[in-house]
């Protein structure tokens, strides 16, 4: 999709689909006036592309005869819209909160809709989690030991996976090794209220490589168990899957050729995201469907002879292009002969990868508030948050703006919904928390906003 606003950067331009790609390639007044009217930076949110996302997942666990759980990551996003929009289409939820479990409650999902496989499990989320049925991963035996002293005398039993620490990620603090998941067993075995449903495990990385590594271990542990007389059903692969935000040749080449001149702090971060990986999430799903397990089975053809559901928590992939961050230009500074800094409105704890030692290594697209001047100037800059803190920038990168951005201006952040936008939003300096709102087409098919809310105002992607 090619957007006819002004592109600075470094040829990271996003891929856009089509539902953001119109708006930003002409409306730019309406931008204005919506930044104008809900504040910078606002979060849009197209809660439809959530579902799509779906479909192209679900279509290959088809085309690969794979019973499956999909469960959407839901804390990739606080948006409500997009937790409704999973449920409409029929996916499951990881809560990884009582929060999370509250909101997707509220929204009608029902216990067999969700699962909890974070970690630090409180006994105030164990107890809501057994009240309503819901699916639990165990981290530890110590969690398994939590679990049972709050599990009610006579309740119905409780359904749990075993987290596996799989040996690729032995240094994870995360899961656990075989002979802890054995323990979990015998100790599960003793306990009438319990019941093992299969095992789960989350891989840090991004690699399908690592996922059929561990989905081979986990089929050892699988036969173990049935032979001491346990049935489970389901392996749970976590999620992990990839989004590509750029083109795969220009991040090639980017990250190729990038200079430690090319950063204000005349430092390459040590590692980035795979913003423009090889691999759609449904082609990633594709290559390890068709990896080989130990016995030479397929992964499809594996789980489908055993009889055992693929589980997944898919966050970011499910979130890919549904949801974009517009920060408004405040002020453009000199900061040396051939430098500026862009202050946005706004502070780069939502957008939040330098935080991380990181960077988003996709441009931000220029929407300029009045026509550019016939001759304006190129500049290079960085972006920088409202707050006091020298580190609070969007970009440690030196951009290139072909024209100059002037007070007013918009700066867009296209593919903002996973991870990007509210994750360590804050009210730093008691600036309001950033407005989110979902972007639908009004009767007459212009785009128009609603709020992001649960209850009165709930998106439906069509009004
Ligand atoms: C246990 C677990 N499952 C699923 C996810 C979602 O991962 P992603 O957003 O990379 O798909 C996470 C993310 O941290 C996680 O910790």
């Amino acid at each position: 999709m090619t957007v006819h606003c002004h592109k600075p950067g470094a040829g990271l331009s996003p891929i856009l689909r089509p539902s953001t790609g119109e708006l930003l390639a002409g409306n730019g007044p309406l931008l204005i006036d919506w930044v104008a009217r809900h504040g910078s930076p606002v979060n849009l949110i197209w809660p439809d592309e959530l579902q799509s996302n779906l479909a192209a997942l679900r279509s290959v666990l088809r085309e690969g005869g794979v019973a499956h759980a999909l469960y959407y990551g839901a804390k990739v996003n606080k948006s409500p819209a997009l937790l409704a929009a999973a449920l409409r289409a029929g996916a499951g939820i990881d809560v990884s909160s009582l929060y999370e479990l509250q909101d997707a409650r509220r929204l009608g999902a029902d216990g067999t809709q969700l699962v909890a496989t974070g970690p630090a499990k409180t006994a105030a989320f164990h107890n809501e989690l057994i009240n309503c049925n819901a699916l639990i991963s165990v981290d530890s035996l110590e969690e398994l030991e939590d679990l049972i002293r709050v599990l009610p005398a006579g309740g119905p039993v409780q359904a749990v996976l075993l987290r596996l620490r799989p040996t690729n990620q032995a240094r994870s603090r995360f899961g656990m090794p075989v002979a802890a998941i054995r323990l979990c067993l015998s100790r599960i075995a003793d306990e009438s209220r319990l019941r093992f449903d299969g095992l789960h495990f989350h891989l840090s990385g991004y690699s399908w490589e690592s996922r059929a590594q561990a989905l081979r271990e986990a089929a050892d542990l699988i036969d173990e168990s049935r032979a001491e007389g346990f049935a489970p059903r389901m392996i749970d692969i976590g999620g992990g899957l990839p989004i590509q935000y750029v083109d795969q040749r220009a991040y090639q080449a980017h990250v190729g050729e990038q200079m430690p001149e090319d950063y204000r702090t005349g430092k390459v971060p040590a590692s980035f995201y795979p913003y423009g990986g090889e691999l759609s999430a449904a082609e990633w799903l594709r290559c390890l469907l068709r990896a080989p397990m130990a016995d030479g089975r397929t992964v499809a053809n594996y789980l489908a002879d055993e009889g055992l559901v693929l589980g997944m928590e898919p966050g970011r992939a499910l979130a890919d292009q549904a949801a974009i961050s517009v920060f408004r230009v405040l002020r453009v500074k000199a900061v040396g002969p051939d430098a500026h800094v862009i202050f946005v409105e706004g502070s780069s704890f939502s957008a939040c990868e330098t935080w991380f030692g990181s960077e988003f290594l996709v441009d931000p697209i220029l929407v300029p508030a009045m026509s550019p001047p016939v001759a304006a100037k190129p500049i290079r800059a960085y972006l920088a948050g409202h707050s006091c803190l020298d580190e609070d920038v969007l970009s440690n990168r030196w951009l290139t703006f072909p024209i100059a951005p002037r007070a007013g201006d918009l700066l867009v952040y296209a593919n903002t919904g996973g991870y990007q936008m509210d994750l360590l939003e804050n009210e730093f300096h008691r600036h309001p928390m950033p407005s989110r709102l979902c972007v639908v087409q009004d009767a007459k098919g212009q785009p128009t906003l609603v709020p992001d809310t649960i209850g009165e105002a709930q998106c439906s992607a069509r009004p």
